[in-house]
């Protein structure tokens, strides 16, 4: 029985095709439409998707009804009356029966059913789904039960989306910038933030003095520090989350965590949790926000461990890669592009569509730079061979697969390009079984310099999502005359 979970009608849609407890295909729809965070369903991914096989069931991400009475209640009227669902997906040919599965257990499915676990805390935090903002679920072999949660407009997601707005970056998107410029600034205005947001936290319950949906743009206008400010609600943001953490662990006695929805990108926030040692081991899929719902959807409805590898699950780029080539390449200090094998499900780069070069020295970062044309704080991750990761980073946790915490650097002197202000880096380790190709491009470049590590970023066209065919990555390579491998 192949079953399809769809995210999809809101932001960043994502499709996963599921046989039994084998994820078959995974992508975002933004990879095929060439349209960043694109919300909709196209003909190019789905053609993709059927190559796997035709779906016998599809399970959509959310419960349409919800959604659409929190709609109404919070006055998005036309929002509300858009087809949702079945009538959505009917556009697009689709003649299965539809299954409905609620936003907040989509998250806490497709993190827990991935997880090594099989007992587990799972704490689910995004901006919004139906009502719940907050959630947190208790998973045990097959069962996965919902213990707590918190409800619209009281939102820990809403309230960092509304301040990476306040501070001119675009909310939804670029949370991760905010979360970047945090470390430029100080939480000055934490208790600003605290007095003027927070009615309440009584863990878990969060409870806002304002519903912030519409943003923040009219608090405190003369206040222009945008590194101070990101600083703060940074701060208030990681305090909640241990809170909320700490209270999972009193509640449920359980040594495993399962962190999911949007919220859990944050790697700051999440290397404060794993640092905290509340929890024994940490599992966040590498794609907990809504497009990671669309394996999400499957879970919740099948209530079965799936057979997690690794996230590469999307579109296969089939050619043999030059391994020689790249070494060479990178041995001469050029930034070289990767564009093999099966795309990353999720936002991260984790090898298969990177961009990357030699991470010693004063100079890579212009280089990347070049391409790139990034923030000046905006730092470049490492991607390190697994065993030799605590050699080079105070690790927060035994290993960090998706690039989902930061890790103090050792000797940020060597390696700068990769060492952000505050002498952290945003780890990668990788092993063989994980991505024998780029494990062996990492080995081999070891052997030759002594460095078990590369930068590595995405492989896209600023503003535009990561590329996804080899047309697209000849395209990134005749504009900015780099050689794609
Ligand atoms: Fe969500």
């Amino acid at each position: 029985m192949i079953i399809y979970g769809i995210s999809a009608n809101e932001h960043d849609a994502g499709l996963a095709v599921v046989r039994e407890e084998n994820i078959l295909f995974a992508s975002h729809a933004e990879r095929y439409s060439r349209l960043k965070n694109d919300a909709h369903l196209n003909p190019a991914l789905i053609a993709d998707a059927r190559d796997f096989g035709k779906p016998d069931l599809i399970v959509w991400y959310e419960r349409p009804f919800l959604k659409r009475a929190r709609k109404l209640w919070a006055g998005q009227y036309n929002d509300a009356l858009r087809p949702d669902g079945a009538a959505y997906l009917d556009r697009f040919g689709f003649d299965v029966p539809v299954h409905y599965v609620g936003h907040h257990e989509c998250h806490a499915a497709a993190g827990y059913f991935t997880s090594p676990f099989d007992r587990a805390a799972i704490l689910v935090v995004d901006a919004i789904g139906e009502w719940d903002t907050i959630s947190a679920w208790e998973g045990d072999g097959r069962k996965l039960g919902k213990i707590w949660s918190q409800r619209y407009p009281h939102s820990l997601g809403l309230l960092y989306s509304a301040f990476t707005q306040r501070i001119g970056l675009k909310p939804n998107e670029e949370e991760y910038i905010l979360m970047g410029m945090a470390a430029l600034g100080d939480p000055t205005y934490a208790d600003r933030i605290r007095k003027d947001f927070i009615a309440r936290f009584d863990p878990p319950q969060l409870l806002l003095k304002e519903n912030v949906h519409r943003g923040v743009r009219w608090w405190e206008p003369n206040l222009q520090d945008r590194e101070n400010i990101a600083a703060s609600v940074q701060q208030v943001t990681e305090e909640i989350l241990l809170g909320l953490v700490l209270w999972l662990a009193e509640k449920t006695r359980l040594r495993k965590l399962v962190l999911m929805g949007g919220v859990a990108l944050n790697c700051v926030a999440n290397s404060r949790i794993a640092r905290a040692k509340i929890f024994d081991d940490i599992w966040i899929m590498p794609n907990p926000g809504d497009a990671g719902s669309s394996i999400g959807a499957v879970a919740a409805y099948t209530r079965r461990h799936l057979a997690w590898v690794h996230p590469y699950l999307g579109y296969n780029i089939d050619r043999p890669f030059d391994i020689d080539g790249a070494i060479a390449a990178l041995e001469a200090g050029e930034v070289i592009g990767i564009a093999n094998g099966r795309a990353e499900f999720g936002p991260r780069a984790l090898g298969n569509r990177s961009l990357m070069t030699d991470p010693r020295g004063p100079h890579a970062k212009d280089r990347v730079n070049r391409i790139k044309q990034r923030e000046r704080f905006r730092p470049f991750a490492p991607i390190v061979m697994a065993e030799h990761a605590h050699l080079h980073f105070d690790m927060p946790l035994r290993t960090s697969p998706y690039m989902q915490f930061v890790a103090p650097v050792r000797d940020p002197e060597s390696f700068p390009a990769i060492t952000h202000f505050d002498g952290t880096a945003r780890v990668q380790t990788l092993t063989w079984r994980q991505n024998p190709t780029i494990y062996g491009l990492l080995e081999r470049f070891h052997a030759r310099t002594g460095c078990p590590m590369l930068l590595n970023t995405s492989l896209n066209i600023k503003g535009e999502p990561i590329v996804n065919t080899w047309a697209d990555a000849e395209r990134f390579a005749s504009l900015w005359q780099v050689r794609v491998f």
